[in-house]
């Protein structure tokens, strides 16, 4: 087994909790700014890109440099093992990013870098021709931050909030990812109901239900990493089978998802089928002025329009109002909104005990948390 630099990449502001599950699943590691550094072998490669709910991509960073001109990030580029990640037919794009460096041109960075990787094959391979490139995909970043290249491989392939799981999307779904790093900011236990009051197609009533039932979110999806002569199969079918008897598929589940939009309803009832749920979440058409219920000591989380399309503002505003007054009387209740609307608590009618930043994508929001009493006995 080999031993590599292994990058997870995370949303802004998801830092700290794509860290906590790199350390949960075993692996000391750095926090910086997007990303999350940490150190192991193949399998490392595999339960990561299997487990991690709130990370981007897993990337495999082959060196890091300082590089001050195209000559430096040349032979730079070159000097690194290229060889123990490429065969000698790997089809290998380049992509490039560049913030506050002198080599901003990122057109030229990513024509240099395939240049030095090619030629560093070229003497390995013991070529003098081009290489076909009809094998295994391999993904390379060069990433310059204040003059700071950084050298990666993608292993992921599909970004990791592609689930396999979402065949329709609403108009404004949120990222899996992001979904998850929601239900993981709360204090919910599979064992306490669990309400979107806002579901549209589906997104955070599923990923509650694989946190709840301890299912690995990458389990019903492939990886590019696994076409890749160097990482055994073995290892793949290894981190699956741990996966698999990790899941606790006994958990009894108590999710509810509702809409005000009936088409939403059936399509995230359609996307809980496909990720295996069935009927086990389930799904109302229901406006949330309608809201009631009779159990205690669970956990809302909503992402509602956040009314910055014109027209909308007031209806929106009205809605917030509406919501404040039906979660008013549920203190036992923990309830999570998340908008960019900064005069939620305004409108709501009650201050949070809590605000976190948040990004939705590009749209700035806060996570609005209104704790709940908490059960009785709960250690935690
Ligand atoms: C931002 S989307 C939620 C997207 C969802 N999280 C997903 O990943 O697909 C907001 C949802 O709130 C629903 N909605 C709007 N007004 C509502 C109301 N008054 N009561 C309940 N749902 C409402 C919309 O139909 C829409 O599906």
């Amino acid at each position: 087994m080999g031993n590599y630099q292994i990058i997870a990449t995370s949303a802004m502001g998801l830092e700290a909790l794509v860290a906590k599950e790199v350390r949960d699943l075993g692996y000391e590691c750095e926090v910086e700014n997007g990303k999350i550094t940490f150190s192991g072998d193949e399998t490392a490669i595999a339960r990561s890109n299997l487990w991690l709910r709130t990370a981007d991509r897993i990337k495999i960073k082959v060196g890091e440099f300082k590089a001050y001109t195209f000559d430096e990030l040349f032979e730079k580029t070159k000097a690194l093992p290229w060889e123990k990640y490429l065969p000698e037919n790997a089809e290998f794009p380049v992509i490039g990013k560049s913030v506050k460096s002198k080599l901003f041109s990122v057109s030229d960075c990513q024509a240099i870098v395939k240049k030095a990787v090619v030629e560093r094959m070229k003497i390995h391979y013991k070529r003098n021709s081009w290489f076909e490139e009809n094998g295994s995909f391999f993904r390379i970043e060069v990433a310059l931050l204040k003059d700071v290249a950084t050298i990666t491989i993608d292993t992921s392939g599909q970004g990791l909030h592609k689930r396999g799981y979402r065949a329709e999307q609403g108009e404004a779904p949120l990222k899996e990812t992001l979904a998850a790093a929601l239900i993981m900011l709360t204090n919910w236990k599979p064992d306490r109901p669990f309400i979107d009051p806002f579901c549209g197609s589906g997104t955070i009533p599923i990923e509650a239900a694989l946190i709840g039932q301890n299912i690995a979110p990458g389990f019903n999806r492939d990886f590019v990493s696994e076409s890749w002569d160097w990482i055994p199969k073995k290892v793949w079918a290894d981190a699956r089978e741990e996966a698999d008897s990790l899941a606790n598929y006994e958990q009894l589940l108590e999710i509810t998802g509702s809409d005000i939009d009936h088409r939403m309803v059936k399509m995230a009832q359609e996307n809980s089928f496909e990720a295996g749920f069935g009927d086990m979440i389930k799904f109302k058409q229901m406006q949330v002025k309608d809201f009631t219920t009779n159990l205690e000591y669970g956990v809302i989380v909503g992402n509602p329009p956040y009314g910055e399309r014109i027209g909308e503002k007031k209806a929106v505003e009205q809605m917030y109002k509406d919501m404040g007054g039906v979660f008013h009387s549920l203190d036992t209740w923990s309830i999570y909104i998340l908008t960019s609307n900064e005069e939620f608590e305004k409108f709501y009618g009650k201050p949070a005990t809590k605000k976190r930043k948040l990004f939705n994508g590009s749209i700035r929001t806060d996570l609005y948390q209104y704790w709940g009493k908490r059960p009785p006995k709960q250690q935690d």
